[in-house]
């Protein structure tokens, strides 16, 4: 039976990723749960999956936690907290799905305590890729992706030679916003983007697919986890999100994964590759498909841009691109921005940046807190 962490585990990937346990109690143990700030979710977890450790956002969250007398297992909270669910003795997988830079120091701290990691947080390669598939290839543990593309090109890449590859195909639904006119994006609502057509996720990454930072982050992503460099990289918009990704060969074949919109797919492969678990997902009719794909459109959606941009950068760049996307993002969900002062807010903090090398987990820190500073300065001219 394989022991798991669940990092986020209150989140759309966390409850996919339990409902995954659920069915299949033979396979998997949850020895350690890590949430934010939704104690009533986390109890009824907890009471369900019986973990020896559980962590919570902060000090609040942890007394709300005990108030519940029969309280079963040692708790925490912070990031200590969630670093100590991550390396808890009997975790063999740490499923890595914290929203965001918070996501860094638990993901690094259970590749160090010896983890397989099934990542969904893609902030962690955004942020400080090099040093983390360093860390991971010198301690020997695996890093398995859970975000569905890029366990579709890691599914397409198997078996093949990666000197025969073209190219790898991240495809992406275009958002809510697919078909909607520049001059009408300058007044959607935060109600209007975080309603996604195919995929129902967590709040900020909602936002990142309405923008198109998310596929831009996905690039950084996988430029780490499949070390190919950004122009074997390329991005198409496919609206039925049936395709999950492709990897074209230099003999001209395109090997696709294809399957439903469902993240329970892609969370079992990463938890029992190279094994599979029978119907982890809904099957996908074949009858009557209808596959598009199209070119982005850089000019609606400029952020895809930036990201590239980073990427080409290096050092510090992805980081505060991941920095300032996150501090937009926020102001936009409390309506105190424009969605199309995203774009406008992190260009301007990636300008005024200056990309320092990333030798340690404190220069990008360090880089993610000036970012922060960076985005809330340039977003003062909103209120
Ligand atoms: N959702 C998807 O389909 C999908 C697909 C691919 C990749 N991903 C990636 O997976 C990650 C999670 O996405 P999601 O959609 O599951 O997000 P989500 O629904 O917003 O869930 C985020 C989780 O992180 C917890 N959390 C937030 N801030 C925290 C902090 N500072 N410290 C500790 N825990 C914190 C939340 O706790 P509370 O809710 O208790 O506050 C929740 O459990 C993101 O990096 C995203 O890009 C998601």
């Amino acid at each position: 039976m394989k022991g798991i962490a669940v990092l986020g585990s209150t989140g759309s990937i966390g409850r996919n990723t339990l409902e995954v346990v659920r069915k299949n109690p033979d396979k998997f143990r949850v020895v350690s749960l890590s949430a934010g700030g939704n104690v009533g979710l986390l109890r009824q977890q907890i009471k369900e999956f019986n973990p020896e450790f559980v962590s919570v956002l902060g000090e609040p969250e942890l007394k709300e936690l005990k108030k519940d007398s029969a309280l079963s297992c040692e708790a925490g909270f912070g990031e200590e907290g969630a670093v100590r669910a991550a390396c808890h003795a009997g975790v063999h997988t740490a499923v890595s799905a914290i929203t965001g830079a918070a996501g860094l120091l638990p993901t690094m701290a259970a590749i160090k305590a010896g983890k397989d990691i099934a990542l969904a947080n893609k902030e962690t390669l955004v942020m400080a890729g090099p040093l983390i598939m360093e860390e991971a290839i010198k301690i020997g543990v695996r890093i398995l992706p859970v975000d569905s593309e890029h366990s579709a090109v890691f599914q397409s890449l198997s078996g093949h030679r990666k000197d025969d590859v073209r190219r790898i195909i991240l495809t992406a639904s275009g958002g809510p916003f697919l078909n909607t006119p520049a001059e009408r994006l300058e007044t959607v609502t935060p109600e209007q983007a975080l309603r996604h057509p195919r995929w129902s996720m967590g709040r900020k990454i909602t936002i990142d697919s309405a923008t198109l930072v998310n596929k831009g982050l996905e690039v950084i992503e996988a430029r780490w986890l499949f070390d190919l460099p950004a122009l074997k990289i390329s991005v198409c918009i496919h609206p039925q999100s049936i395709v999950h990704s492709m990897v074209e060969y230099i003999d001209g074949s395109i090997i696709a994964q294809i399957g439903a919109t469902d993240m329970k797919g892609p969370i079992a492969y990463a938890l029992t590759y190279p094994e599979r678990i029978a119907d982890s997902a809904p099957l996908l009719g074949l009858a009557g498909l209808k596959l598009e794909f199209m070119e982005p459109d850089l000019k609606r959606f400029p952020c895809l841009g930036l990201a590239y941009k980073a990427l080409e950068t290096g050092g510090t760049a992805p980081a505060v691109l991941n920095a300032a996307d996150e501090a937009a993002v926020s102001m936009f969900l409390k309506g105190r921005i424009p969605f199309t002062a995203i774009y406008k807010v992190i260009s301007e903090v990636l300008e005024r940046h200056t990309p320092g090398k990333v030798t340690a987990l404190e220069d990008v820190l360090e880089a993610d807190r000036w970012a922060r500073d960076a985005a809330e300065a340039s977003m003062r001219c909103f209120s």
